[in-house]
């Protein structure tokens, strides 16, 4: 295995600590070159229940014991009462907030923290929105590193940023946005090679990702027609692509899926520029929505996410707040989960696409629900009502209008 440069592709050895080309400062990635030797080597894999280190032939090697916390092997739910309602035959949700900490982040971090620790480091940093922060600080916690995160003031979750503090980060609030803090903890990182960066731009994180295109295809015994997935800063549909394709380069799957980005109205240069059929984006410097775990205008993986969509022959697609909050609340009221707003982006990007009629109601379709949403319960409780009685039997039966 090596690491790639996505421009010019320079290669580097896995042990190098470095997370952009020397030559074009391209991002990298992690290739395999011996994914067949490497199969037939370790042939136990597949008889081990779903997680990520279950997929170790297509995982970096490591030289120490993982720092884990018994990440993946979440559901894909096959949904019932919406797939009846919109005509579709074969809808899943794969619910990545059942992840340790509460979302996918953690797939990414497990690697992440795991190759920290095996390179010497004491210390991590990352920049986050949320879900980033509560994750890497979890796993710094169990591996014993030093951690700091950088995150946007005010736009972030309660319950994230309850996760971060509570295991012990030191977290630092800027008054920016996301993108803001991802180019200082970089510049950091840069200055002071003691800190090791933890945002997805490190490869190993979104190679833990990719674990989750790998389930996909063995819960359906086979490819999802269709992948749709929430996008921010655009590594997770990066890295669930790669991973179709590492499956299907095995034939372990017979088809590809089409893969399809879905980003929020006020935060959407890759849905913008998939519309216009462009190769680049427009970076947007003030990019809002209530789904703030999204709230990117300036998407480091943007090219790889391009590509994903292009390659796939997939489509991208932007929702608005209004249309994220009515989707989360469809799968909370109608499915029985309870996803964050980030995450219904992907199910309300469906409901859009079956409207255009861009979608076949036989495929088989996966939404990505990619975070939990008790970790960001204000935005329901504002607007959800609830009575408020004196204790009394006879007044709570007026209120439920019962015994009439
Ligand atoms: N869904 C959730 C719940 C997220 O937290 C994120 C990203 C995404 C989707 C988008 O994933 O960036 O790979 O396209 N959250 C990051 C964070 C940015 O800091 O927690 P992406």
């Amino acid at each position: 295995m090596e690491l790639s440069c996505i421009n010019c592709h320079s290669r580097y050895s896995l042990n190098e600590p470095i997370y952009c080309c020397r030559k074009c400062k391209g991002l990298l990635e992690v290739v395999i070159n011996d994914l067949f030797e490497r199969l037939q080597r370790d042939k136990e894999w597949e008889k081990k229940s779903l997680s990520v280190w279950k997929y170790t032939p297509f995982l970096p090697d490591l030289s120490i014991e993982p720092v884990t916390l018994n990440e993946g092997g979440t559901l894909l739910i096959k949904s019932k009462r919406i797939a009846e309602e919109l005509k579709l035959k074969n809808l899943y949700i794969k619910f990545e907030g059942q992840n340790p900490t509460g979302s996918f982040k953690d797939r990414g971090m497990t690697v992440g923290v795991s190759k920290a620790k095996e390179l010497g480091y004491r210390m991590v940093i990352c920049a986050s929105t949320g879900n980033t922060s509560s994750s890497l600080a979890a796993y710094a916690a169990r591996g014993n590193l030093n951690c700091v995160v950088l995150v946007p003031s005010k736009k972030i979750a309660m319950g994230k940023l309850a996760q971060a503090i509570v295991h012990g980060t030191k977290l630092v609030m800027i008054d920016g946005n996301f993108d803001l803090a991802l180019r200082i903890v970089m510049e950091l990182c840069s200055k002071y090679r003691e800190i090791y960066l933890l945002n997805s731009i490190n490869p190993f994180r979104l190679e833990g990702q990719k674990t989750a295109a790998f389930e996909i295809s063995e819960q359906l015994k086979g490819n999802p027609d269709l992948v749709i997935l929430p996008v921010g800063n655009a590594g997770n549909i990066s890295s669930y692509w790669k991973g179709f394709k590492e499956f299907y380069q095995v034939g372990f799957i017979k088809n590809l899926p089409r893969m399809i980005g879905i980003q929020a109205e006020g935060a959407s240069p890759i849905t913008k520029a998939i519309k216009k059929g462009e190769s680049s984006i427009e970076r947007l410097y003030h990019p809002e929505t209530i789904a703030t775990a999204i709230r990117i205008g300036s998407p480091i993986h943007w090219k790889k996410a391009l590509n994903s969509i292009y390659e796939s022959k997939g489509y991208a697609e932007s929702v608005t707040d209004q249309e994220i909050i009515s989707a989360q609340r469809e799968l909370a009221s109608k499915e029985g989960l309870f996803v964050e707003p980030a995450s219904a982006a992907s199910f309300a990007g469906l409901k859009k696409l079956l409207d255009f009629g861009l979608i076949d109601r036989d495929e088989r379709i996966v939404c990505v629900a990619t975070g939990h949403g008790l970790k960001d319960p204000d935005i329901v409780l504002k607007d959800l009502e609830f009575e408020r009685v004196v204790p009394d039997t006879k007044v709570i039966e007026r209120v439920l209008g019962l015994g009439k």
